[in-house]
């Protein structure tokens, strides 16, 4: 079982952090698929310091949202605590989590996201002040270091756990990387039994047997899911019911795509109202018809003829009648 500080995890899916993807509504939709916890997109935390109402937004949970990640990034204690000071009055959740991988330019030449990977030092003095200042438990979420040239995975996640980290998530690329190439497990075989605390492999987990390799040859406590479980749900049922009885699942089949589509549709538009959800559909919605005969075309209706509920619910129909 995997602990976090005090908190106890029911399973050993983790929901990984997407900008613009893991909304309230998106973690609320995935979490009966047996999600043990999920993460917020990561909150600028100057955004939470001045106040603004986007990010403000960012922070928002519900009740069946827990357990519940926020991750914050940022390069300055200073603004770092004043974040974590007014998250701590103002929003309910879990865990707190530090963005220590984002390979995003503007991020990283703002000193934030995975630019922390190149100074160890400085790095494990902010990650004490921030595990001083928060009352919930810290989590880090880092990649194996800058390039191929520094990789120093073992090195962070040392200082990490000395700072009081409670839990390490390793997306197994580098920064220089960014999304190309692929996850490298063998870079952390080892590391896990280096650690006292939870240690969590994400990178490329697509399918089940992604999932199982990526266990095998890391020995990390659990997986975390990201753009695999994106238009796939079932893939966190099958990693989690893996894990919890050894039995593997089916894939989803196209009239529980359509189930599952239709669901998380309805729940972005109650939370997010018509005009946004439907505009963030858009990107999401086709990959839950990929595969299917005519994915092509659905998702060129989804794409270019859907501005509003009514006409989503017209391709809905659609698909229906194809089977
Ligand atoms: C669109 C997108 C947005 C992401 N946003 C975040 C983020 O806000 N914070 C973070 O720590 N990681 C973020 N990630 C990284 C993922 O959490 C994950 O570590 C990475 O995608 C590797 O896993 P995968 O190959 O299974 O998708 C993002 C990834 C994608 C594709």
């Amino acid at each position: 079982m995997i602990r976090i500080g005090n908190i106890e995890l029911k399973g050993n899916v983790i929901l990984g952090p997407m900008a613009g993807i893991t909304t309230l509504a998106y973690r609320e939709f995935m979490k009966p698929f047996g999600v043990a916890l999920s993460y917020s997109e990561m909150i600028s935390d100057c955004g939470i310091s001045y106040g603004n109402a986007k990010t403000m937004d960012y922070a928002k949970t519900s009740e069946i949202d827990h357990p519940v990640g926020l991750q914050l990034f940022g390069s300055d204690i200073k603004n770092t605590a004043n974040a974590i000071e007014i998250l701590q009055k103002s929003a309910k959740y879990d865990v707190l989590d530090i963005n220590l991988g984002c390979p995003v330019n503007k991020v990283v030449k703002a000193g934030s996201g995975s630019a922390w990977l190149k100074d160890v030092g400085a790095l494990k003095a902010y990650m004490a002040a921030v595990c001083q200042v928060s009352e919930k438990p810290v989590t880090a979420k880092i990649r194996l270091g800058w390039d191929d040239q520094s990789i120093n995975v073992f090195e962070v996640s040392k200082a990490l756990e000395e700072a009081g980290v409670k839990m390490i998530s390793v997306h197994c690329r580098t920064r220089q990387q960014e999304y190309s190439g692929h996850a490298n497990y063998g870079a952390i075989k080892g590391l896990k039994e280096s650690l006292g605390i939870p240690l969590i492999v994400s990178g490329d987990i697509f399918t089940i047997q992604d999932a199982i390799k990526s266990v095998n040859k890391t020995n990390a406590d659990g997986v975390m899911v990201a753009r695999g479980g994106v238009g796939n749900p079932q893939l966190v049922r099958q990693i989690d019911q893996y894990f919890k009885t050894g039995e593997i699942l089916p894939d989803a089949t196209p009239k529980d795509q359509l189930a599952y589509a239709r669901n998380y549709a309805s729940m972005l538009i109650r939370t997010e109202g018509e005009e946004r959800a439907i505009k963030e559909l858009k990107g999401i919605l086709p990959k839950f018809f990929f595969g299917f005969p005519g994915h092509k075309k659905i998702r060129l209706a989804i794409t270019t003829n859907m501005s509003s509920a009514l006409d989503l619910e017209k391709i809905f129909h659609g698909v229906e009648e194809s089977f």
